[in-house]
């Protein structure tokens, strides 16, 4: 390993490139194992840069040189110079000048999957966010933006399709059974946003009319045999773009928009500019195939991409530390179409649970880095929930703070001042303040501070004055590198809910206060609400205005009445969450003891979680997800410290099991009533009713009775599509009974030559938390159809284990942190991306009671032992470092 690439970047040290790349025309001629590319490039220097006659240096890895030559001219040796990252020429002109470059690279060889690469015998590539310079020399960094012109040429048999970014502008054939086609990208842009596909392709097609007018062709591109699985995917299209035309304004700006899916892919799916490359498991679905929550993503992850179209591709990022300025913004516009396509607080409340379960820990681990980071070594390992997750949040905090109509004026601006431009942070919040007359200085604090804010809110009422005091105190806790804070700019929506539960109105200072909205920007702040007739209970953080934790004076009883009363429904759901969560963080804290998870309390649970099931305007989704439980990683991130999983697990169960014997006839009425009408439909509501159906069998099975084995069984019997058959081999899969073994056969027999299904039965067995759950991974990692190289099914089988199976992972005896540290060292060799994401797993460690502390730690130093790749060696050392 070359020790210049373990060096750390910063922000700080950002200079603009010495030289600007105006066009590039590239010829590519496909082949296995030698892919020619010659390029042709116009560059010029950089008016901005900060000295002129600079060394032109270009990124390259991989590469065999073969032609060099500047304004036609060929270069001898000695007028360049090479190394294995780049190619450097010493004295270019200081006019505009063409260089030509032809190399070689060997996509069959490509194990890392970035650059072009051979995924099922179909050519793809993946260029973000340092691909593109294994598929060509060039200023590879996202400041350099090009128009540029793709000509590919590939073999007429084994490559009938052959996209590229933009217009097609021409094709024909080649003798020799040879074809070519050229396509135009009229809109500048980075080297990342390249893509190149050629393949044996299947397709579906559409077209779309945007607001204008005009008529973009949209296809999708899979392989033969699966174009009935597209549908869903191309819909989604069709209604994301509608969407955001009536949302944003935003429209289309190609006369063609593509989308192929792969099946080997390391990310979720990529924004190309008019070519988009997908994971096949984000457009791929059938009934019989893909359950309603891969219906749900293909929704969502079909229209983040496409929304990248403005936020990303015409307006994109400087340098990657503004990675969020993107990513950040593109997660909260498709949380935004999410909520309107679906129900909007089904939503938020997926959203919030998400960012605690995964963003919280990262945020509060030795992986601790702001929105935008000041510092990384490698930045494929800065694809985070903090920069994803938390990013979105803090945009969906200007939206509150501004209101949407502000909101939606700065986003005006921002795409006026900085179309066709790569822009930062400060770029995107001085447009919001420019456009709101708002001071936003304070509120920049949440892009460059970690640490997740600790909100204290307490209230108190005084019955002579009716008044009601809020006291508000912000605490942001200190991470790795940031030792001490400055307060943050905090919206807090809240709420006065009086005895008959009843919305109070909220008066300070003789003014009604607007939607609830507090801000809270100091350290301690006090809050007077005025005329307030008698004792309320206050709602706080509604609808999870800020990404923060929230403690309060509220006693279990008010926890209760919330859960029965709020009208905001995300705080319904979070109350019953909180009382839930006390229970099982008090059961696991004192060991075995389940007393707490199984006494009055958690009966009254049962009884609150009745009444809001049996609750018919609430719709079925949300009353699904009133049923689920916090996970068993929630319980240890509120536990924070001696964290022992197998206390967890057993007192997460036994709650479990006293809802599911206390409410048993409320749960089997659910369960009898809440069937769809009709075929299958994947639509919100028919998910809905199926979710709430599913949520109460669950629970159901949880008392673990014969009866209720039995109907699991039955219910995994008499599925009639993949929503209802996978939760009821979930289910099963935890159980120590035939039945279990029985399901997993028939479910591997019927779907073992469906890859994207059969990732679902391996899936499935890596999380069944069973005492064995170590020796049946490692079992499985020998399967025929096991495979390091394929990155689903890798996540499906190590990922899900180590992810999302916290007492198999987490086992006593250190078994599971060797399993993952031997995997993540075999998969580091090729493909190390994979690798170092999988190592995340380890990140909550210091966390852990001191028995598992010890052995993940001797895990984690064997690793550091190891030759590691940069990506794993910057995981692997910081984890360790960081407590
Ligand atoms: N730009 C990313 C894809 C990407 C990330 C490529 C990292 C290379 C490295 C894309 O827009 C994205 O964010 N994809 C997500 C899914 C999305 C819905 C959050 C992904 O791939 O996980
Ligand atoms: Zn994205």
């Amino acid at each position: 390993m070359n020790d210049s690439s373990r060096q750390a970047k910063f922000l700080k040290d950002y200079a603009p490139p010495n030289y600007l790349i105006d066009a590039v025309a590239l010829d590519v001629s496909l082949a296995p194992k030698a892919a020619r590319v010659a390029s042709t490039l116009t560059i010029r220097p950089n008016p901005e840069a900060a000295k002129t006659g600079q060394p032109l240096v270009l990124d390259g890895e991989a590469l065999t040189l073969q032609r060099i030559a500047l304004n036609g001219k060929e270069f001898a040796p000695g007028d360049y110079t090479l190394s294995p990252g780049s190619l450097t020429i010493e004295a270019p002109p200081a006019e505009s000048f063409t260089l030509e470059v032809v190399t070689l690279c060997d996509p069959e060889a490509n194990t890392e999957l970035s650059g072009l690469y051979r995924s099922n015998g179909t050519y793809c590539t993946q260029c973000e966010p340092e691909g593109f310079r294994r598929i060509t020399y060039f200023v590879d960094r996202p400041d350099v933006l090009a128009v540029c012109t793709v000509r590919i040429e590939g073999d007429r048999d084994t490559t009938p399709v052959l996209l590229s970014n933009g217009n097609p502008v021409a094709s024909g054939d080649i003798p020799g059974n040879r074809h070519y086609a050229v396509w135009h990208d009229p809109f500048p842009k980075p080297s990342y946003l390249f893509a190149l596909v050629g393949g044996d392709l299947a397709s579906i097609h559409d077209t779309f009319t945007t607001a204008a007018g005009r008529k973009v062709a949209l296809a999708i591109y899979v392989e033969p045999g699966k174009e009935d699985r597209c549908g869903w995917a191309m819909e989604s299209l069709k209604r994301a773009m509608r969407w955001d035309e009536e949302r944003f304004g935003l429209e289309y700006d190609l006369d063609v928009f593509n989308i192929v899916a792969v099946s080997d892919f390391n990310m979720g799916a990529m924004e190309n500019k008019g070519l988009n490359i997908f994971n096949d498991k984000l457009v791929l679905a059938r009934p019989d195939t893909a359950s309603d929550a891969d219906y749900a993503s293909i929704e969502s992850v079909i229209a983040h991409e496409y929304f990248h179209n403005w936020t990303g591709d015409r307006v994109t990022c400087r340098d990657w530390f503004q990675l969020c300025l993107k990513e950040g913004l593109t997660v909260f516009r498709d949380q935004e179409f999410t909520g309107d396509v679906r129900m909007g607080p089904v939503e938020r409340i997926i959203t919030a649970r998400l960012l605690k379960t995964h963003q919280f820990p990262e945020d509060a681990g030795p992986l601790a880095h702001p929105v935008r980071p000041a510092s990384y070594i490698e930045i494929n390992n800065f694809y985070t929930s903090t920069v994803y997750e938390k990013g979105a949040e803090v945009c969906r905090m200007l939206q509150t703070l501004l209101g949407r109509d502000a909101f939606r004026k700065g986003l005006d601006l921002y795409f006026e001042r900085h179309d066709g431009e790569a822009a930062t942070v400060e770029d995107f919040v001085s447009a919001m303040a420019d456009a709101s007359g708002r001071d936003l200085t304070q509120f920049m604090r949440w892009y460059t501070q970690s640490g997740t804010p600790e909100l204290a809110c307490s209230l108190d009422y005084d019955p002579h004055r009716k008044t009601a005091r809020l006291k508000v105190s912000q605490v942001v806790p200190p991470t790795p590198g940031q030792s001490s804070k400055e307060p943050m700019h905090i919206p807090l929506k809240v709420g006065l809910i009086g005895a008959n539960g009843d919305e109070l109105p909220l008066k300070i200072d003789g003014e009604e206060l607007a939607e609830g909205l507090l801000e809270v920007t100091e350290r301690e702040q006090v809050f007077e609400f005025q005329n307030v007739p008698a004792p309320p209970t206050p709602s706080l953080l509604r609808d999870f205005s800020a990404p923060v934790r929230l403690t309060t004076n509220l006693n279990p009883d008010q926890v209760e009445f919330l859960m029965m009363h709020d009208s905001d429904p995300f705080n319904r759901w979070q109350a019953a969450q909180t009382y839930a969560n006390n229970l099982m963080t008090a059961a696991a804290r004192s060991g075995l003891d389940t007393g707490p998870v199984t006494g009055t309390e958690a009966g009254r649970l049962a009884k609150a979680l009745a009444t809001t099931v049996r609750d018919e305007t609430l719709g079925a989704a949300y009353r699904a997800e009133a049923l689920k439980l916090p996970s068993e990683s929630d319980v240890a991130r509120e536990l924070g410290h001696d964290v022992d999983t197998d206390a967890i697990h057993a007192a997460r169960g036994a709650l479990r099991a006293k809802i599911g014997d206390t409410i048993g006839d409320t749960l089997a009425e659910i369960y009898q009533a809440a069937t769809p009408p009709g075929p299958f439909s994947p639509d919100p509501e028919s998910a809905g009713l199926r979710a709430l159906r599913n949520a109460a069998l669950d629970l159901l099975t949880a008392t673990e009775t014969d009866a209720a084995i039995d109907r699991a069984m039955r219910h995994y019997r008499e599925a009639s599509n993949m929503t209802d058959a996978i939760i009821a081999l979930s289910i099963l899969s935890h159980l120590q009974s035939p039945v279990r073994d029985e399901a997993l056969e028939d479910f591997y027999k019927r779907w073992q030559d469906e890859p994207l299904v059969l990732d679902k039965w391996f899936a499935v067995q890596a999380r069944a938390t069973r005492p064995d759950s170590v020796e049946t991974v490692r079992g499985l990692l020998g399967h025929p159809k096991f495979s390091l190289k394929n990155p689903n099914r890798v996540r499906a089988l190590i990922g899900s284990f180590a992810q999302a199976n916290p007492s198999g992972f987490n086992r006593a005896d250190g078994e599971g942190y060797r399993l993952l540290a031997d995997q993540a060292l075999a998969i580091d060799r090729f493909n190390p991306h994979v690798a170092a994401r999988l190592l995340g797993a380890f990140e909550s460690w210091h966390t852990l009671e001191r028995r598992r502390q010890a052995h993940a730690k001797a895990a984690l130093e064997s690793l550091a032992n190891q030759e590691l790749s940069t990506d794993s060696y910057e995981i692997v050392s910081k984890t360790l470092a960081g407590t």
